[in-house]
């Protein structure tokens, strides 16, 4: 049982104590990031490792080296990302002393990807490591384009560097999406990735994994009684998953005109949400059996034939309009973008999940760019009471319960139920129950890639991806896209930016007698 606490000192102390207590086991090692030139090795991993360290999260001892072809010194590469720290940490502004003693782990290796040389530089700069640790217990971050990724394990491994069975400290893949851009080549990768690691060495990031609200929606199902026994046909209705966004694809056409939203989007962030919100409840908090019941999740999504695509999947494309008050030119003349282009930037989709617990409750997901709001909920619609009491006051129709866990921004979760308007009336008007993380526990938001590379260097690999993860998740990609196949978007498939998606969006739901909730830009 917790103390019982009476001043704010001693509710922070406890506080303190209860987040220490969580600190994850982390053994001496050293980071080994590919691609130590690139935008995500600036903005994202270089950030995350300086905040991890400043709460005293990383390991005693660690190293971060650096590997990328550009001529750099381990002085330049350190100013550098000095300077990049100032435009991305989400703390302003930058501790310089922390900086100062973070810095000191960091080290350049310049070298291609391709020449076996490299490696060995690489190999001779971890042997001077004093630890003994630091030489052997090894994360590989590979920030690179995934074509290379074969070339890179083999030379890591040709350089004595990743062991498969190897009995002398741990050495991990870390890897970032895409994987893969369909079923058969997400396989090719997959091997080449497991030619000289096994499975579980391999951690394959998805970013919303490492979001908070994301995991969340698991600490929420499985310790809340009250909701987890309405967690199913006999109570919900159906299921709606918004993630929406307010910008176009900006300078990214180039990659957008090969993946798409349904490969940018569905194929991992929506997927994996919709795993985590439906799966059965797992055995233990063990990696592989949270992995597993995600994985027989997404297994029970009824296979879609290119019939059942046209009448359950929606994809869409914006033209010019504007969102926010500013004019927003359509996808056909964004820069890289092909001007007959049929690529989409919306999707929407109704699925069933063929198991006991939902059978025939339907699940709808949708994800665009060039939204009104950027926003990611999930909604859960329960079913409408069996008659309406109150019909001759307020209608034949009631509007039903729903519970919203709202992932970003202004993360919460929202029981929306009916109550009577005061008065003498029997008027009744849905009302709100309102948790807000930020007023529940203060603006304390790490960003994904904290907690990710925390965990990958924990080797704790729940929140990533497994390979049968995704593959299945390909499986079901490919059935939609074999279902557009040769086809052009039609006109009811075009939406204007700053627009809620194209009207046969609309209809999907419709058809089912149901209707899109938007997110509301919440206070
Ligand atoms: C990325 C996609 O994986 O996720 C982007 O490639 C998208 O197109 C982004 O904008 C959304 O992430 P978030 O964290 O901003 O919701």
């Amino acid at each position: 049982m917790l103390p019982s606490v009476s001043t704010s000192d001693q509710l922070d102390e406890l506080m303190t104590c209860r987040l220490d207590s969580g600190r994850k086991a982390v053994e001496p090692c050293s980071i080994i990031i590919f691609g130590a030139s690139g935008d995500l090795t600036a903005r994202k991993l270089i950030p995350a490792f300086y905040h991890l360290f400043k709460e005293k999260q990383m390991p005693a001892a660690f190293r971060i080296v650096g590997f990328a072809r550009r001529e750099k010194t381990d002085e330049s590469w350190r100013a550098e990302l000095r300077e990049a720290l100032g435009r991305f940490s989400r703390t302003q502004p930058v501790d310089d002393k922390a900086w100062q003693a973070f810095a000191g782990s960091l080290s350049y290796c310049r070298g291609d990807l391709t020449e076996p040389e490299a490696y060995r530089a690489l190999k001779d700069k971890l042997e001077s490591f004093e630890d003994a640790a630091l030489r052997r217990n090894l994360l590989f971050y590979l920030a690179i384009s995934p074509s290379q990724f074969g070339a890179v394990v083999e030379q890591v491994h040709r350089a004595g560097l990743l062991q498969r069975d190897g009995d002398s400290g741990w050495q991990r893949l870390v890897v970032e999406k895409p994987f893969g851009h369909d079923l058969a080549s997400a396989h090719a990768l997959n091997s080449e990735l497991t030619r000289f690691a096994h499975e579980q060495q391999v951690f394959r990031i998805d970013h919303y994994l490492g979001k908070e609200t994301v995991q969340n929606i698991l600490m929420f199902r499985f310790s809340n009684s009250i909701f987890e026994r309405l967690w199913n046909r006999e109570s919900v209705d159906h299921i709606q998953i918004t993630v929406s966004e307010k910008q176009g694809v900006g300078g990214r056409g180039g990659y957008y005109e090969e993946a798409g939203a349904l490969r940018d989007m569905v194929q991992n962030h929506l997927l994996q949400v919709l795993a985590l919100v439906a799966m059965e409840p797992p055995v233990s908090l063990e990696a592989e059996s949270i992995r597993d019941e995600k994985v027989k999740l997404l297994k029970s999504i009824r296979p879609l034939a290119p019939e059942d695509v046209t009448r359950q999947v929606v994809r869409g494309q914006y033209f010019a309009g504007v969102v926010d008050g500013q004019p927003q030119p359509g996808y056909r003349q964004e820069t890289k973008v092909k001007p007959d282009s049929n690529v989409e930037t919306y999707v929407a989709l109704k699925l069933f999940i063929d198991n006991w617990r939902w059978s025939g409750v339907p699940f709808y997901l949708r994800t665009g760019k060039c939204l009104p709001l950027g926003a990611s909920e999930v909604r859960i619609q329960f079913r409408p009471t069996p008659h309406v009491l109150f019909a001759a006051a307020c209608g034949a129709r009631l509007d039903p319960n729903a519970l919203t866990l709202r992932l970003q921004p202004n993360e919460g979760i929202y029981l929306r139920f009916n109550g009577k308007v005061p008065g003498m009336s029997l008027g009744v008007r849905p009302v709100r129950m309102h948790f807000s993380y930020d007023s529940e526990f203060g603006a304390y938001t790490p960003e994904a890639y904290e907690r990710l590379l925390l965990e990958a260097v924990a080797g704790d690999a729940t929140l990533f991806i497994r390979r049968d993860e995704v593959e299945t998740a390909w499986q079901i990609v490919d059935s939609i896209r074999n279902g557009w196949e040769g086809k052009a978007l039609t006109n009811r498939e075009f939406y204007a930016a700053g627009t809620w998606g194209p009207i046969a969006a609309e209809e999907l739901l419709a058809a089912g007698g149901h209707a899109w909730r938007d997110p509301q830009p919440l206070q």
